[in-house]
């Protein structure tokens, strides 16, 4: 199976019904319904605010160490089976301080996931630690300077949750703080808000990647930027339908015109338990849609590792295993 890293996929999507149930059961928790097809009926959305309403809702469920192991160890299983080798997944601590659930137990259960994918799985994985754009940027600082005795557990920072009305400058101090910790950095942009927002990602917030980015492409001096600069987009297909970010038939998706225009784009799953499809689902989707090519498909592959935050080694590991790559042997 040709490697793939995934770059943007958020350890709270991933909570499917099943597992909600289950854990609110566990914790005394009462849903709306204990019936699983009752609650997937409500998982259909209008836009990005309508999906983190329920999004916020169902992660009260979450009170333990081991609800936190359990989420991430469930994806992290089915990552792999995806064919997944190298995961960087954004969690968001500020939900869960809200709820009461201090940074230790969320950071212990992620991390015990983490090292567990890592030994039983063969599974790369990293955590991104993301502000939500609408507690504000005080709270980001707050936040950040909150997780430092955690530095070893995670890469870098993001900033996701409702774009529209919260922009980058609001995170520079963040951010700017992340940069001196020598924190990888990201930001959703360019989702439901415009062009100028991915332009001030990456000049007030030194992002190194943006994740989405698909209304970047109104503005070709932006498309012509990202070209030159070779920085990434994380593109997910299967969450821009469920949330109306772009034309409702995939066939009409923006990867299309991000690929013609040469850009460094990959391919990823964002919300999976709420958007109908992990990362192969993602892949399986487009390749149908947009009759990917096999040499785009290695294209998509090779990008997912290059704009990882992998080190050398293990990137060049990876890259050998995809067609179009010369290997060790042929390099030298
Ligand atoms: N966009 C913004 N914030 C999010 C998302 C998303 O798709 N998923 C979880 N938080
Ligand atoms: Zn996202």
């Amino acid at each position: 199976m040709r490697p793939f890293a995934e770059l943007h996929v958020h350890l709270e999507g991933t909570f499917e019904v099943e597992q909600f149930v289950d854990i609110a059961r566990r914790n005394g928790v009462t849903p709306p319904s204990w019936d699983v097809d009752e609650l997937r009926s409500r998982y259909a959305f209008d836009d990005l605010q309508s999906f983190l309403d329920l999004y916020y809702e169902n992660l009260g469920a979450l009170r333990t160490e081991e609800d936190f192991h359990d989420l991430a160890a469930a994806y992290l299983k089915r990552a792999a089976l995806a064919g997944v080798r190298h995961t960087e997944m954004f969690f968001d601590p500020q939900t869960h301080l809200g709820n009461g659930i201090p940074l230790e137990v969320v950071f212990a259960g992620f991390g015990a996931a983490v090292d567990e994918a890592r030994r039983d799985l063969g599974l790369s994985a990293d955590l991104i630690l993301c502000f939500l754009r609408d507690l504000g940027g005080d709270a980001a600082v707050e936040t950040l300077r909150a997780a430092m005795p955690f530095r070893d557990r995670f890469v870098g920072v993001g900033l996701d949750s409702t774009e529209v009305g919260y922009p980058p400058a609001l995170y520079a101090e963040a951010f700017g703080i992340a940069r001196s910790e020598g924190l990888r950095r990201v930001a959703h942009a360019g989702e439901e808000g415009g062009p100028e927002n991915v332009r001030d990602a990456l000049d007030l917030l030194h992002v190194e990647r943006i994740d989405h980015g698909n209304r970047a492409l109104e503005d070709p001096d932006l498309v012509a930027r990202l070209r030159d600069e070779r920085i990434p987009l994380t593109v997910c297909p299967l969450s821009n339908l469920a949330l109306k970010t772009a034309p409702p038939d995939l066939a009409d998706h923006p990867l299309r015109r991000m690929l013609d225009e040469g850009l460094l784009v990959t391919l990823n799953s964002d919300d999976p338990a709420y958007f109908g499809g992990y990362h192969d689902d993602n892949v399986r989707a487009v390749t149908e849609a947009l009759a990917l090519t096999d040499s785009e498909l290695d294209l998509l592959a090779r990008n997912s590792f290059e704009a990882s935050f992998l080190g050398e080694t293990d990137r060049a590991r990876f890259l050998a295993e995809i067609p179009g790559v010369p290997g060790p042997l042929e390099a030298g």
